[in-house]
């Protein structure tokens, strides 16, 4: 299979089998607060990674490029709506055009389009030094993301089988690159030892990329004959994962994402602690599906539903939100009790 058709197919088969709504939002609720002595107009949204500074906590996943048209064309639509609303944005995986120089234009219209905004690189865990600093460079990256996809691989067909050596290589490109580097999983979440683990190599920030949103097992077996069902339940929930790498994170920066659709759930995402929620194939989704002023419709309103559900909380800033009282039930409870979570502490704080 080419790469550039494998790309069209992840992007179809990220449509078709959608978001689960299984990242664990649901058990999660803020506790009501009669007096929140907030004013609307006062709520600031803007946030920091590290010394990286974003007007909003929301910013728009890696998803796409080297694809050739098709993908210039999300591309562009997707940095224009960044652009718009100031969000910050990754693009998809640049091996693609490391391997084929016809492919760079596909992402280099993203810095192209939006010379002013924070925008993050993205490469496997099995690049180079060089590589890395060739994609950081192609589009004058703020940041670079390195993605782990070990079972997505491993479901693919044409995929990965050798896993070994990965944190070395992080480590490596954590030293050599001089833009900050985030660890990023794509849909089956990390454990707190695996914060541990990148915190000490040396890494910047981690997106928890959490189950429950795409789902790489079921793309993955779309596109293959002998299908691996298992997979498709496999992975950490978004919020487990979030409170997970919040807890173990002595330094190191947390993104949430995974299955993030709502102003709601990048509320909640905030307050178990990430920094900023990125959000992936929801957006694609309203894009493809309504266009691309739809999208940027979509993203002020959910801008301005945060602004809004922050006032009621009595939050009047991100660090505000992050100390908000909530209550975590359910299937999450569960899992971070059985992990030696003591909840009790996100219900009796405040703000
Ligand atoms: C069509 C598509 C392509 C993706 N390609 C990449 C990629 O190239 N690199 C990467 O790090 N993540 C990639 N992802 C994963 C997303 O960045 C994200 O981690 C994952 O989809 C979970 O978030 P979501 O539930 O909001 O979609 C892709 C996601 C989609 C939907």
């Amino acid at each position: 299979v080419s790469r550039s058709k494998r790309k069209w197919d992840h992007i179809e088969f990220a449509i078709e089998t959608g978001q689960q709504r299984g990242s664990g939002f649901e058990d999660v609720k803020f506790l009501h607060r009669s007096i929140p002595d907030t004013s609307l107009d006062t709520i600031e949204l803007k946030t920091k990674i590290g010394e990286l500074v974003l007007s909003s906590p929301i910013f728009i996943n890696a998803m796409t490029g080297g694809g050739g048209q098709k993908t210039l064309e999300i591309n562009r639509n997707l940095a224009i709506a960044a652009r718009e609303t100031g969000l910050g944005m990754a693009v998809g995986s640049q091996m693609s055009a490391l391997k084929n120089q016809g492919e760079k234009h596909t992402y280099e219209v993203v810095r192209k389009e939006n010379p002013d905004g924070i925008i993050f690189a993205n490469l496997g865990s099995e690049a180079t030094v060089e590589q890395a600093k060739e994609a950081v460079k192609m589009i004058a990256a703020d940041g670079l993301q390195i993605h782990l996809n070990a079972v997505q691989e491993l479901t693919m067909p044409e995929g990965d089988r050798d896993f070994r050596g990965v944190l070395q290589r992080i480590e490596n490109l954590a030293d050599s690159i001089d833009v900050p580097i985030i660890v990023k999983e794509t849909g089956f979440g990390m454990s707190m030892e695996t914060v541990g683990a990148l915190e000490s190599a040396g890494v910047f920030a981690v997106d928890v990329s959490g189950y429950g949103g795409t789902n790489f097992g079921a793309i993955e077996n779309r596109r293959r004959a002998k299908s691996l069902p298992f997979f498709e339940e496999w992975g950490i929930p978004t919020v487990v994962s979030v409170v997970e790498a919040a807890e173990r994170s002595k330094g190191i920066q947390v993104i949430a994402s995974g299955g993030i659709q709502s102003s709601l759930d990048i509320a909640k995402a905030l307050a178990l602690g990430a920094e900023a929620a990125a959000v992936a194939g929801y957006f694609l989704k309203v894009l493809l599906k309504e266009g691309p002023e739809a999208l940027i419709e979509k993203i002020n309103n959910t801008k301005e539903e945060l602004a809004v559900i922050m006032t009621a909380l009595g939050a009047r800033t991100v660090k505000d939100l992050q100390n908000a009282p909530l209550l975590i039930s359910g299937h999450a409870w569960h899992w971070l009790e059985q992990r030696g979570i003591d909840t009790k502490k996100y219900s009796q704080r405040s703000i």
